[in-house]
């Protein structure tokens, strides 16, 4: 089972947009897949018409992974089913510092999955906290959206950062260019300049593009409803890239 997660520091940048369309160009490449939606805001789920988990104890326990499974859900695609969050998602970090090996459990609730499904995606909330540290302990693909503009990268650079205080393998970062404007001068020069600075860069381009954006009334991936778009090809190009290794 491969482990896949859309994550970066900041929000709004495109990781829940790169979570379903993945999600969708992993099983149409013939992975049984899994979303989890891992934000309390449950727009992942929300983009494949499925409501937020019910409600449930969320707390510590020997219970917590098949209370957590038992919310997972068939989508509209068959081969791709979705794990939503709901409000209490927001709480993961208090109850997982209660925990003992608190940096694992992650890994603990998602092991037992690895027999049903080939695929594994992650749609992370925008931040750095424990439940960050347990998503860069147990993702292969650690998968960050990054809008070209002076910010970034120092978002960027603190990932690095602090990568290097905890000892994680740096190698599991894959940054690529989200909603990138082709005809946008300060997006082109800062594209090239990152990439100069970051070689692991991956070749693939998400451009900003209003098929993307569309997603939230159409309520389906991007590549479903409009499969013939260079933008939302760039979905598909990305997977094949990151499958290629
Ligand atoms: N490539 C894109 N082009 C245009 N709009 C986009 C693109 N990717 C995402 N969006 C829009 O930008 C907003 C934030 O995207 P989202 O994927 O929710 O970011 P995040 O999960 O990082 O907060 C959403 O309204 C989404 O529809
Ligand atoms: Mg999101």
């Amino acid at each position: 089972m491969t482990i896949f997660a859309s994550y970066s520091i900041k929000g709004g940048v495109g990781k829940t947009a790169l979570a379903v369309n993945l999600a969708y160009a992993l099983r149409e490449d013939g992975h049984r897949t899994l979303l989890i939606d891992l934000d309390p805001q449950c727009a992942a789920a929300y983009y494949f018409r499925i409501k937020p988990a019910a409600k449930f104890k969320f707390k510590e326990g020997p219970k917590l992974a098949g209370r957590l499974r038992r919310n997972i859900r068939e989508s509209d695609y068959p081969g791709l089913d979705v794990l939503p969050s709901n409000m209490a998602y927001r709480n993961f970090d208090i109850m997982l510092d209660r925990l003992k090996k608190s940096r694992k459990q992650l890994r603990s609730i998602l092991a037992p999955l690895a027999e049903e499904y080939d695929s594994v995606v992650l749609d992370c909330p925008p931040n750095l906290t424990l439940l960050s540290e347990n998503i860069f302990r147990v993702a292969d693909h650690l998968l960050v959206p990054v809008i070209p503009t002076p910010l970034s990268e120092r978002t960027l650079e603190q990932l690095y950062q602090f990568f290097k205080e905890k000892k994680l393998p740096p190698n599991r970062i894959r940054p690529f260019f989200s909603m990138a404007q082709k005809s946008n001068r300060l997006h082109r020069e800062f594209m090239a300049q990152l990439r100069l600075d970051y070689p692991v860069f991956l070749d693939t381009v998400i451009p900003h593009s209003v098929h993307i954006e569309r997603m939230g009334q159409r309520r389906r991936p991007a590549l479903d409803y409009a499969p013939g778009l260079a933008a939302t090809q760039a979905y598909r190009k990305l997977c094949l890239e990151i499958l290629k290794g």
